[in-house]
């Protein structure tokens, strides 16, 4: 497992809060500010870091914090991200940081920073103030801060994280996803649509990447219509930590409307035309393009990979 550390620092909470969303959607993780850094965190593997810019710097905290630490971050796997309210200047001063550490930063990210002129101490006003009018900015609070695009980042650094994977090979791992579908026979399809969202428990039947579901109908054919963008889950019953598997699997679905294409597959599935045609209702057919299947299994583990693989159709 791939555990992450995000070390911020903030004086106002706005970094605060991108570092927990970044640490939520990137858990197993931990979130602490850079003064709570201890010995026990030098064994995480994935290093997240951000601070606010303060006049055009890297906040003083975190800036120390990687000078003093450049040693042990030179063996980490990093990104970096701030907040601020000049995105230029802060991709600037990010890239002063990266190369400062020698190549080791795997990404950079820059934040719309938030600033609420009433809870500024007074000296913050008056620097403020200057910086304000030397960037020809009115001085006012601005609110850049956008929890949709703490979310982007997030799933950015989430894809560089899943580059530390210790990989299976590609067709071991996809001869690992077709037994499991093969051996499996119930899914829980989630649809959305705005405004609704709906998990299916239904019986699936997969064959070279697809995923065929037969359904008499119901409120996900309403999300369907809407949004083809499908997210699929099988999975073991949980007994414990040493015997997990399950996988969620992310696609396109679509309702198979052509009757030859509907016949072949409904016999493929081993299922006679006639007793479908037979039925006093009409039954659909859904088909599910699978593009991306992220599998935990730890078996993985203990044949020395990831217990997290992620196959790419
Ligand atoms: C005194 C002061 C100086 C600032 N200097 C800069 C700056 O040089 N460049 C910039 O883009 N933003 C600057 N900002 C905006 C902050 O980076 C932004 O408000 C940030 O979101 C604050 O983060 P925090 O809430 O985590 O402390 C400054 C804000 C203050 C209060």
């Amino acid at each position: 497992m791939i555990r992450t550390l995000v070390l911020y620092e903030s004086r106002y909470g706005s970094t605060r809060e991108a570092a927990r969303i970044i640490s939520l959607i990137l858990g197993p993780s931990s979130c602490i500010p850079v003064s709570q850094f201890t010995e026990k965190h030098r064994d995480y593997d994935f290093i997240i870091m951000g601070a606010p810019i303060y006049m055009g710097k890297l906040h003083s905290k975190l800036q120390d914090f990687i000078d003093r630490e450049k040693e042990w971050l030179s063996g980490k796997n990093t990104v970096l991200f701030c907040t601020c309210l000049d995105g230029s200047e802060g991709l600037q001063v990010l890239r002063e940081v990266e190369s400062d550490l020698g190549g080791q930063v795997m990404e950079l990210g820059v934040l719309g920073g938030r600033l609420e002129m009433d809870r500024l101490t007074e000296e913050d006003f008056k620097i403020l103030k200057k910086y304000l009018s030397q960037v020809g900015l009115p001085p006012q609070g601005m609110d850049l801060f956008s929890p949709d695009e703490v979310v982007d980042l997030a799933l950015r650094f989430l894809d560089i994280r899943d580059t530390l994977l210790e990989r299976l090979p590609v067709e071991k791992l996809k001869e690992e996803v077709e037994n499991f579908l093969k051996e499996h026979n119930t899914c829980t399809l989630a649809t959305s649509s705005p405004g609704r969202v709906r998990a299916t428990p239904l019986e699936y039947h997969y064959c070279q990447g697809h995923l065929y579901i037969l359904s008499e109908g119901g409120v996900k054919f309403a999300n369907l219509l809407s949004s083809s963008r499908v997210s699929v889950t099988v999975y073991d019953e949980y007994k414990d930590m040493e015997s997990l598997k399950g996988m969620q699997i992310s696609g396109q679905a679509l309702v198979i409307e052509d009757v030859a294409e509907y016949q072949q597959v409904v016999e493929s599935m081993g299922l006679e035309m006639e007793s479908i045609r037979s039925l006093p209702v009409d039954l659909q057919l859904i088909w599910v393009d699978m593009e991306k299947v992220e599998f935990l299994n730890s078996q993985f583990e203990k044949d020395g990979y990831s217990i997290r693989q992620v196959l790419n159709f």
